[in-house]
């Protein structure tokens, strides 16, 4: 495979909708994508195949269990390779964003840890995370819908996901702008109707039009990315008009 992902997670079911449809589904069946998952509850030696403990110290809530959760994470690396990324999801970490989804998607061998709980113990993201990523500021219960989200926008700037391998390279952030507007038929809906230039076939214009709406709309709704943004002259005209 191009890419290979270990999940270390409590809830594998979680995983199946998402790596059975749409382009990841179709590329873990292409073999271009490979997920393992790896449960610490099959690493647990008790009867009761307990993943979580007390926190020390006290206080509401449990942290996963270490011996486990190490375990999991040994063998995913030993499954994946020793110079695999280990990254932890958690609210903690640097947010992800598209310049980091690219970076990822040079690294071959990545194992995404979720969590659960009130977390996991420092020593162990100490020992064996390298990386700890958030997917924005707001609490989720678990990592393993961060992990999706890390996967699925991974994934699809592989060569070979997406059927149109245009629609990755043009897309919104891509350039660090937002997208432009699209349109499909009819050609007027709720009185409104398609900006006449997309009907031209004028590609140049087409083209100049689209840079146009993506700026305006990046200048509108999120100023903050065209602060560290290298704008190209052609876009530095636009918007000084
Ligand atoms: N786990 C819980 N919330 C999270 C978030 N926002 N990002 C990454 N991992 C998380």
């Amino acid at each position: 495979p191009t890419q290979r992902f270990g999940v270390v997670t409590l809830f594998p079911e979680m995983f199946e909708p998402f790596l059975n449809q749409g382009v990841f589904g179709r590329a873990v069946r292409n073999g271009i994508i490979q997920v393992d998952i790896f449960n610490p509850r099959d690493y647990t030696t008790d009867k009761h195949r307990t993943v979580d403990d007390r926190p020390y110290g006290g206080g509401p809530g449990m942290l996963m269990m270490v011996q486990p959760l190490t375990d999991a994470i040994s063998d995913a690396k030993i499954a994946l390779g020793e110079n695999s990324l280990v990254v932890y999801l958690t609210p903690q970490g640097k947010t992800l964003n598209q310049t980091a989804v690219q970076s990822f998607t040079q690294l071959p061998n990545i194992i995404l840890v979720a969590g659960r709980y009130e977390g996991i113990d420092e020593r162990v993201i100490n020992a064996l995370v390298d990386q700890e990523w958030s997917i924005g500021d707001y609490v989720l219960s678990g990592g393993e819908l961060p992990a999706m989200v890390l996967m699925d926008s991974v994934s699809r700037l592989l060569p070979d996901v997406l059927g149109h391998s245009q629609s990755a390279v043009e897309d919104s952030f891509t350039n660090g702008l937002l997208d432009c507007p699209h349109y499909t038929r009819p050609d007027v809906l709720n009185g409104e109707a398609v900006p006449s230039v997309l009907l031209s076939g004028n590609h140049e214009k087409i083209r100049q039009w689209r840079l146009t709406k993506a700026l305006e709309r990046t200048l509108e709704r999120r100023p903050d990315l065209l602060n560290y943004l290298a704008l190209t002259e052609e876009q530095q005209k636009i918007l000084s008009q």
